[in-house]
């Protein structure tokens, strides 16, 4: 099964953010969308749970299939969503709830999971984050690494098989960086497929196995991660050497 986007346009008002994109990979991939500030990475990543519905296009994921000429009904996003995990930038946790808390909230509510488990699963993901100590904190009692890590752990909960990540490193210094980039890597080790919109090059490099460069809505180059070292377009080139 593949994640598959085929001539994707997406607009905000007037303003195209997205224009014609096709790619097709297997799952299992951790792909990492590179490009400058404005290239329409975040716009992309949202593409893939329907935080924004593109104009037109259509989109093959999570053994769901979506035409874009027509809007995609409640049922089948809710469907899409409990398959595509995606952690937030500024973590979006609740700040009125513990990290248990937190965790369980979706798989209560939404999959109605009986509360014993989700709170027996809650402590395992907790466990392999190194979290298992914070359970009973409240999110503006940890640092930013740790609300990272509660926020990961927060996505897990949903078993999903694609997760996305907008700049997961955006506030974190460099040795919690390293930590992001094992935890990602530990993830895809278990065959999870992993979507990243990062700025950082390193971090980029430490966890990609697919690359997409983006520039003004496009992509201006694809490949795997020997693109990092033999970029093929010169905006690529322009921007790894910054
Ligand atoms: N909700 C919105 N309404 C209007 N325009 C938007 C909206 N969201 C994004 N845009 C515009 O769409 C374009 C792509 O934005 P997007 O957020 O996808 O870029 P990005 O590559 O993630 O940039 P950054 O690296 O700064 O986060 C930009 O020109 C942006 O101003
Ligand atoms: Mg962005």
């Amino acid at each position: 099964m593949n994640i598959e986007l085929n001539h994707i346009n997406c607009f905000y008002g007037s303003h195209q953010a997205l224009c014609d994109i096709s790619f097709c990979y297997p799952l299992g991939e951790t792909i990492v969308l590179l490009g400058p500030s404005g290239a329409g990475k975040s716009s992309l990543l949202k593409v893939f749970n329907l935080l924004e519905v593109p104009s037109s296009g259509s989109m093959k994921i999570a053994n769901l299939d979506f035409q874009f000429t027509t809007k995609p009904t409640e049922e089948k996003v809710k469907q899409l969503r409990t398959n595509v995990g995606m952690v937030f930038q500024n973590y979006n946790l609740w700040p009125h709830l513990t990290v248990l808390e937190n965790l369980i909230e979706a798989p209560c509510q939404v999959l109605k999971m009986p509360k014993e488990q989700a709170v027996d699963k809650a402590h395992k993901i907790l466990l392999r984050l190194q979290l298992d100590t914070m359970s009973n904190r409240y999110p503006l009692h940890l640092s930013g690494g740790q609300q990272q890590r509660v926020a990961i752990a927060r996505a897990l909960m949903m078993e999903p098989q694609i997760l996305l990540f907008d700049e997961p490193t955006a506030a974190l210094d460099p040795e919690i960086t390293s930590q992001v980039a094992e935890i990602i890597n530990e993830l895809s080790a278990t065959g999870i497929t992993q979507i990243i919109v990062t700025h950082e090059v390193d971090f980029a490099k430490k966890v990609a196995s697919q690359v997409i460069y983006l520039e003004k809505g496009k992509i201006i180059e694809q490949g795997d991660a020997s693109c990092f070292e033999q970029p093929k377009s010169p905006q690529l080139q322009m921007y790894l050497s910054h």
